[in-house]
């Protein structure tokens, strides 16, 4: 059994390769980031004035590509209605913390390879970076099972999402669309926008720099496809910056 879940971590490897010299990670990378984090990229706490976007009152909020992130965990626990997607989430926790181990050297030397690329004001340091890490995994993992088993886990790959239209009142996209602009072509963002606006009134995407510490070639070109589609787009600054330069999110609605 445990064999037959690394040949399926290797087939998602094959198919969604995500390798630059940097950061060789040679495929799915479980590496997720905490809420306070996500309040952050996605000014979460205060947007425009009007005060916090997660209340335990308003409508379920979508993590798209969540890998193991506590995001969905920590806003569960504080009584928001979210559900996180992933490829991975079709595997036991296991099986992710041992990926997770795999990947977790991959990205400490790429990161270390990388550092004058980034803005450490935020974080500090590398160790930081790395613990607050393996704070998300186990905050994700001590909820997995329990939150599959109701509906927060949903094993699932954009471009196709396994909900209803207009289901959740705000999608997040962190750490995947545009970072990954090497490996995830054009016409992907384009269709996975086009998912992610058909579930969701409003969607937010962060950080929109590539792996390589620029600016998202695709990322205009987007804009333009959403428009055409009646789609309003907006960059947001956000207050957050690590990546250096990389300090806007999209937000995207249809108008
Ligand atoms: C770098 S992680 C980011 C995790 C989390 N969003 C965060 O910021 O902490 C990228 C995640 O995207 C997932 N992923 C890759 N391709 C995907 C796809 N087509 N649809 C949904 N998720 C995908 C990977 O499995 C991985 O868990």
């Amino acid at each position: 059994m445990r064999f037959r879940i690394f040949e399926e971590l290797e087939m998602i490897k094959e198919t969604q390769r995500i390798s630059l010299p940097e950061f060789d990670l040679g495929g799915v990378v479980p590496w997720g980031r905490r809420l306070a984090e996500y309040q952050a990229f996605f000014a979460l706490d205060d947007m425009d004035g009007g005060g916090p976007v997660l209340d335990a009152g308003g409508g379920p909020v979508l993590d798209a590509g969540g890998g193991p992130s506590s995001f969905a965990a920590e806003v569960a626990s504080a009584g928001v209605r979210v559900v996180a997607v992933d490829p991975i989430y079709r595997f036991p926790g296991e099986a992710i913390a041992a990926r997770f181990e795999q990947t977790a050297v991959a990205m400490r030397e790429g990161m270390a390879r990388a550092a004058d690329r980034f803005n450490w004001g935020h974080y500090g340091s590398e160790e930081a970076v790395h613990r607050l890490r393996r704070e998300a995994l186990a905050l994700f993992l001590a909820d997995f099972e329990a939150g599959k088993a109701v509906g927060r886990y949903v094993p699932a790959v954009l471009p196709n999402l396994p909900f209803a239209d207009g289901v959740f009142r705000l999608a997040l996209s962190s750490h995947l669309l545009f970072l990954y602009g090497d490996t995830l072509d054009f016409d992907f963002h384009v269709a996975a926008m086009k998912e992610l606006l058909r579930v969701a009134g409003e969607v937010r995407v962060f950080p929109l720099f590539n792996l390589d510490g620029r600016p998202s070639s695709h990322l205009p070109g987007v804009m333009r496809a959403m428009g055409q589609d009646g789609v309003r787009c907006a960059l947001r600054e956000v207050p957050f910056e690590f990546q250096k330069g990389a300090r806007q999110m999209l937000v995207a609605w249809r108008g």
